[in-house]
């Protein structure tokens, strides 16, 4: 591990933790942090430097702190060509606060509610079948991740927001471009714009011709007074970056976690009874949130004898947390079984996950459709999955199985 002094701040700084290559992780460091430097401070693999909190207690504490606020998405860590001070490139539902954002979550309370999404699994699971439909009885082997895991998140998006999935072409790579640190600060900010165009189009479309979707739900609650516009559209922009990316990933890591312990894949698929509690394990083993929590402080705040500054970025990392072994017996090995699982896979407080209840109908449907449809599943023999390693957040970009 790289340590070099920083000039500002009298506390080495690391090389931010990756996951080794060819694999999902976690780092290796994370036990060694929490024990010894829990609040460490690291150069991220693009230049900047964040303080990296690794102890569940921290990361509880520091993930609902309103002393830290979320920059937007485009805007931190800064582009080459970026002054401070200059307009947000792309504002989501996570860089509202105050009142706006409570009368978005509250808009949105309802259609993201466990009842709602109980309401919604038969289409969840046409979509799974749907894509599933050609594994069967077709070609072996097949790659699980570009066939199925990568599109299903993104099909039960569209359908419960209000998206065409057939735009899906149109707007993923325009997200990507948005996301894309390597693309100019313009090229950046072309793309937002004709995602925001393609949102504000997509709202005028619902006014006209309503459906049973999100966005329909949001042009009522501005039609109602209790919503303005500029919040849809930006609840809109958080689903086109960020409604599906996450599943995909941690969907695609726990079928690979689960593959690669065929005896744990056999007793799930032949125990659904386990499932409630097994998709809570999953997502409290499987290490995706390795840092994809940014936050920057905006006053100074003390923690284990160290100052963060106001404008310093910290990082709490959940899925570090989520192995602390003083909380969870056993941190490191996945037990399906396990009773006490307080995780903290879809964060806390007033921005906490508000698709936490689809992303767990996503699993869960997305297992039960895998045991029907594919049971004997397994891993291709002599076949790698791809994965792209400079990511803190990986997951294989192809699964090559046989079934
Ligand atoms: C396994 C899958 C998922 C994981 C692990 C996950 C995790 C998270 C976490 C940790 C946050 C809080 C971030 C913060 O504190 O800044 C968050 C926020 C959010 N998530 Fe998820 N998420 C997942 C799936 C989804 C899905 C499927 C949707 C919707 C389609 C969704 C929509 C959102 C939105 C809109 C926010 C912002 C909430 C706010 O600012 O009030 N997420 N997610």
């Amino acid at each position: 591990m790289n340590t070099t002094p920083e000039p500002d701040v009298d506390v080495p700084v690391i090389d931010m933790p990756l996951p080794p290559p060819g694999t999902m992780g976690p780092p290796e460091e994370y036990g060694r942090l929490r024990q010894e430097c829990p609040l460490a401070r690291i150069r991220l693999p693009i230049g900047a430097t964040a303080w990296y909190a690794t102890r569940y207690d921290d990361v509880k504490e520091l993930v609902a702190d309103p002393r830290l606020i979320r920059p937007s998405i485009t805007d931190w860590p800064p582009r080459p060509g970026q002054a401070p001070g200059d307009e947000p490139g792309l504002i989501t539902m996570m860089e509202l606060e105050g009142p706006r954002h409570a009368a978005l979550r509250r808009a949105l309370s309802e259609p993201f509610s466990v009842r709602s999404i109980r309401s919604r699994l038969p289409r969840i699971r046409q979509s799974a079948d749907h894509l599933l439909d050609p594994f069967v009885g077709g070609d072996q082997p097949g790659d699980l991740v570009v066939r199925f895991l990568e599109p299903f998140p993104v099909m039960v998006m569209c359908d419960l927001v209000g998206i065409p999935y057939e735009d899906s072409e149109y707007f993923l790579p325009k997200a990507d471009a948005a996301l894309g640190a390597i693309l100019t600060l313009k090229e950046g900010r072309e793309a937002t714009s004709h995602l925001r165009e393609y949102i504000t189009s997509l709202l005028d479309r619902k006014r006209r011709e309503p459906g049973d979707d999100m966005l329909t739900t949001l042009v009522r609650a501005c039609e109602h007074g209790t919503l303005d516009h500029e919040s849809a559209v930006s609840f809109g922009l958080s689903m086109l970056v960020a409604g599906y990316r996450t599943s995909t990933m941690f969907l695609a890591d726990a079928v690979l976690t689960l593959l690669t312990l065929p005896g744990e894949y056999a007793r799930l698929r032949d125990h659904r009874d386990l499932m409630p509690g097994a998709v809570e394990e999953l997502l409290r083993y499987v290490p995706v949130m390795n840092g994809v929590v940014v936050l920057l402080a905006v006053e100074d705040i003390e923690l284990h004898g160290r100052t963060i500054h106001a404008g310093d970025a910290v990082l709490p990392v959940l899925a570090a947390a989520n192995r602390d072994g003083n909380v969870f017996t056993d941190g490191d090995r996945l037990d399906l079984c396990r009773a006490d699982n307080p995780h903290l896979t879809f964060g806390r407080g007033t921005h906490n996950c508000i698709g936490a209840h689809l992303a767990r109908a996503q699993m869960t449907v997305c297992l039960e459709a895998l045991f029907d449809r594919l049971p004997d599943l397994r891993l291709a023999e002599g076949h790698q999955p791809i994965w792209e390693d400079d990511s803190p957040s990986k997951s294989p970009l192809t699964l090559p199985v046989s079934w």
